[in-house]
């Protein structure tokens, strides 16, 4: 049996990744997933309730900067794996609040990794590097963000120097820093891998393709930073925790591995596909119109794009220091691994509003409270 600590999957990919664990990877196997998670604005127990039964998912509601709570887990439990993904993940945040974002994502992933290191090591070999329990593995859960930005040419490889833009890019990459230099220092068993922009079910709304789907959906102003002209690399979320599955059971410890599908869009392009998108799954099936505001419909009662083109889409000022472009070349992963994205974007979009059409409780309930005033705050 395997037993996987899991940190933030409360939250968008991590809730994916368990679920994917769970349910459909290892349905059939002897799996234990711990998930430790602080339940920030971003975390919401709703989202996983179904998936823990106290046996093979068990929830502890805690800090990952917590030296006691992390050490009586790997005492109590015989963990295998440990996968990274808490973190503070908003950028427009970190530009806000730059300390917390040093804090959690920096002293979290060091006190997670000195927790584990405590756990994992039996000894030292002849010349006093520490030796290590098999089969065990640290996951850091990173960003195509710690790269920087690009012009309109090339990719991200995993040979591209780190050069952070933001807070949260920085405190990413200084994670990730900390991961190898426990790699280079201890031999400690870990890997990392570098993901582009994800989307998907359980995307919290402050973020680009749910806020927009949403506030179409409520007749909201759409907020398009600067000329919407920057370009992000988008990837159906399963096809990152199916990276992250196979990099943590496969990968080569002490590895970096790039994750991206080659889906690069404009952000205005998102935008405006998105409007198309809903527009034609609610001409598609009628009954799905009932959800939108009367001012949104046309004669037909349906979603009116061109209104929502010049209404809607509202042209505001550009987040500081905006990084232009990201783009990731995935050869390495699909070389090594066989790794392949599995949801065209086409598809995966589709799959994404009706997923935000079929639970707007869960949007009711997480944009209720703080996130309200966040998002007040903002537009
Ligand atoms: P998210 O903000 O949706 O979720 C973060 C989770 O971490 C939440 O459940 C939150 O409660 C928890 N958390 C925050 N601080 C914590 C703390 N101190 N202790 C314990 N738990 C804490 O984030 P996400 O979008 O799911 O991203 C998950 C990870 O993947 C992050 O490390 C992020 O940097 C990385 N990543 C995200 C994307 C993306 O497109 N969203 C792409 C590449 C990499
Ligand atoms: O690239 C991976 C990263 O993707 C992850 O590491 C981060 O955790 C995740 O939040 C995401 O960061 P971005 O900043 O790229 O995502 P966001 O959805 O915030 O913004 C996507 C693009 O859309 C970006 O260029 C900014 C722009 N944008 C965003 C918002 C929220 C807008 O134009 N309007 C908006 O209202």
């Amino acid at each position: 049996m395997k037993t996987y600590l899991v940190t933030g999957a409360a939250g968008f990919i991590g809730a994916n990744y368990i679920k994917y664990l769970l349910h459909r990877k290892y349905a059939n196997e002897d799996i234990k997933v711990i998930i430790l998670d602080a339940l920030t604005y971003a975390g919401n127990l709703g989202t996983i309730k179904e998936d823990i039964d106290g046996k093979r998912c068990v929830f502890v509601k805690g800090d990952i900067r917590d030296r006691e709570l992390v050490d009586r887990l790997f005492a109590e439990n015989d963990i295998d794996y440990l996968v990274n993904f808490a973190a503070e993940s908003h950028v427009d945040r970190s530009i806000e609040d730059p300390q917390l974002f040093l804090s959690v994502n920096i002293l979290g992933t060091q006190n997670l990794l000195d927790a584990a290191r405590r756990a994992w090591v039996t000894g030292k070999d002849e010349q006093g590097y520490p030796v290590w329990k098999t089969g065990k593995r640290y996951h850091q859960v990173s960003t195509d963000e710690v790269y920087g930005s690009l012009g309109t040419e090339g990719y991200f490889t995993e040979q591209t120097p780190l050069c952070p833009h933001s807070p949260y890019s920085a405190s990413k990459t200084s994670a990730d820093l900390f991961v190898m230099a426990y790699r280079d220092t201890y031999h400690m068993p870990v890997s990392i891998t570098r993901c582009s922009n994800n989307y998907g079910p359980y995307h919290f709304p402050e973020k680009l393709i749910p806020l927009i789907i949403n506030n179409i959906l409520e007749g909201k102003k759409l907020p398009v930073y600067g000329e919407g002209l920057n370009v992000r690399d988008w990837l159906y979320v399963e096809d990152h925790c199916k990276a992250i599955d196979m990099v943590v059971r496969e990968g080569r410890e002490g590895e970096v591995y790039n994750v991206g599908g080659h889906n690069e869009m404009k952000n205005i392009d998102i935008v405006k596909l998105t409007i198309r998108t809903i527009h034609d799954m609610m001409e598609a099936d009628k009954s799905l119109r009932n959800i939108l505001k009367k001012q949104e419909k046309d004669s037909h009662g349906d979603i009116d794009i061109s209104w929502i083109n010049e209404h809607l889409i509202t042209y505001v000022p550009d987040r500081l220091g905006h990084d232009a472009r990201y783009a990731i070349d995935p050869t390495k992963i699909k070389n090594e691994l066989g790794w392949y994205p599995e949801t065209m974007f086409a598809d995966g979009i589709v799959k994404t509003i009706r997923w935000n059409l079929e639970h707007q409780d869960w949007i009711r309930e997480v944009t209720s409270g703080d996130y309200q005033k966040y998002y007040d705050r903002m537009y």
